[in-house]
């Protein structure tokens, strides 16, 4: 049987999440330093971090990764969204097993463990396969904010609620 990991991402787990990045044909920033950095300032720090991510391992690889900005809150349709999701992605010989799905689902639940009250990303519209990506965030629950596309993306939203509404200062967005 294969047994499956996931967990937040850590410094260690950069070369990984590059290699999974790269999957990805618009993406451009192959400095795998510069993650493990951020990585680092993510396990000292946590959400004063820039970014971060999530990932599903198999046997000590990384699978499918969603990587995460905690500072780049966006106004969209009249409400503030705190958080980013930057890539998601999943290694091309293990697509469609559901680990994308499961690690998005991780992810909502982990944000919403940290008070996070909402999320945007953005589907661009040159990636492949990009109407797919749209759907398949609708059926995770995401908005598509059609009206406010750009020539290059859709914007898509998707509103958390915190599992402890009236925690402290480590809750994001505040
Ligand atoms: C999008 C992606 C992460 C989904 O990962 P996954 O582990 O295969 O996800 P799941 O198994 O949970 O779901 C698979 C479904 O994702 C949907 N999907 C979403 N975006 C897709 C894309 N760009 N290409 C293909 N399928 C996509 C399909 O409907 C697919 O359904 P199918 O298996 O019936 O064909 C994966 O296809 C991938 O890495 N694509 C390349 C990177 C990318 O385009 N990322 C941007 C997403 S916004």
């Amino acid at each position: 049987m294969v047994n499956y990991s996931t967990h937040a991402a850590t410094s260690a787990d950069a070369p990984g999440i590059v290699r999974l990045l790269a999957q990805i044909p618009t993406w451009q920033e192959s400095n795998v330093s510069r993650w493990r950095e951020d990585l680092e300032q993510y396990e000292q720090y946590g959400l004063r971090a820039r970014r971060g991510g999530w990932l599903i391992e198999s046997g000590g690889a990384a699978i499918t990764v969603l990587t995460v900005e905690w500072k780049s809150p966006r106004t969209i349709a009249g409400r503030i969204w705190p958080v980013y999701l930057e890539y998601l992605v999943t290694d091309e010989k293990h697509r469609s097993s559901g680990h994308g799905s499961r690690l998005v689902r991780y992810a909502v639940q982990e944000l919403a463990r940290r008070d996070c009250r909402g999320v945007y990303l953005k589907v661009f519209k040159g990636d492949d396969g990009w109407s797919g990506a749209l759907r398949f965030w609708e059926g995770h629950g995401w908005t598509a904010h059609s009206r406010l596309a750009t020539d290059t993306h859709v914007l898509m939203t998707k509103e958390i609620v915190p599992a402890h509404p009236a925690s402290g200062s480590s809750a994001i967005g505040r």
